[in-house]
């Protein structure tokens, strides 16, 4: 058993779209109580101190919805930034985003650039928003630096360790994500962090993401708590460092 803190905690927020089904409410109505969902797990990762924390806000995949739906998650990318960031940076909260940013309007581009300038400093929670981004796309984009490296003569193909290559990777200076939360039933990754995630405890919940309140955070908290970390090990020697660390052994 770890009674320990998260350091680092991913979320795939899904389930905006059944919620606003189920109130006979357009799919944009969902994204934006999404929002206030999102607005409130920051909040308590801020509470419990949490290093960081990740969301999965857009996928690479998610282009191919109807044209409707990607225009008006856009906007509100646009809208939710120009009214959060400030209040973030006040909390001392650093905003980065991952992905490929490229492909968005010179708009959102801007936001995203301003909104990391603005709070590049901050000391307090990491709040890191995937946005275009896929798990996939992160690795081949590792891999291509690495190639360009190698190309240039600044790196050999013996120095290439799991270590080295996850230093391209997105997210290279936090710890790799302790917990995982996926809201709304579904129970995959989804192309998320994948190499991030090799040792990650992964809970799954069906509550729909807009309705992800206080009790669920600490309910996932609580469950990652009970968790046992083993990275390959056995139990026995879990314990064994555990108790010998605790002075027990
Ligand atoms: C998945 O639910 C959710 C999304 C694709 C969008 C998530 C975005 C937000 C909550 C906005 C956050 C904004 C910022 C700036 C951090 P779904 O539409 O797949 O739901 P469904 O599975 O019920 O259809």
């Amino acid at each position: 058993m770890s009674d320990i803190q998260p350091e680092h905690i991913v979320v795939v927020m899904d389930g905006n779209g059944r919620w606003a089904k189920k109130r006979h409410l357009p799919r944009v109505a969902g994204h934006k109580a999404g929002v206030n969902a999102t607005r409130k797990i920051v909040g308590n990762c801020v509470n419990a101190n949490v290093l960081a924390l990740t969301v999965f806000a857009f996928s690479s995949e998610n282009w191919s919805r109807p044209q409707a739906e990607v225009s008006s998650l856009m906007t509100l990318f646009v809208t939710t930034l120009s009214a959060e960031v400030k209040k973030l940076h006040k909390q001392n909260i650093r905003v980065r985003f991952i992905g490929d940013r490229l492909r968005f309007s010179a708009k959102l581009q801007q936001k995203i650039k301003d909104s990391e300038e603005l709070t590049a400093d901050n000391t307090g929670l990491q709040f890191n928003i995937a946005a275009n981004y896929g798990g996939r796309w992160d690795m081949l984009n590792a891999t291509r630096n690495i190639l360009a490296k190698v190309h240039k003569g600044e790196m050999r193909v013996e120095d290439l360790t799991e270590d080295s290559f996850g230093e391209q990777l997105s997210l290279a200076d936090l710890p790799v994500p302790d917990l995982f939360i996926r809201t709304g039933g579904e129970k995959r990754i989804s192309n998320f962090l994948l190499w991030q995630l090799a040792y990650t405890e992964l809970y799954f919940t069906d509550t729909l993401w807009p309705d992800f309140s206080d009790n669920d955070f600490k309910l996932a908290i609580e469950w990652y708590r009970g968790r046992q970390r083993r990275f390959g090990k056995t139990g026995e020697q879990v314990n064994d460092s555990s108790n010998l660390s605790q002075g027990l052994a």
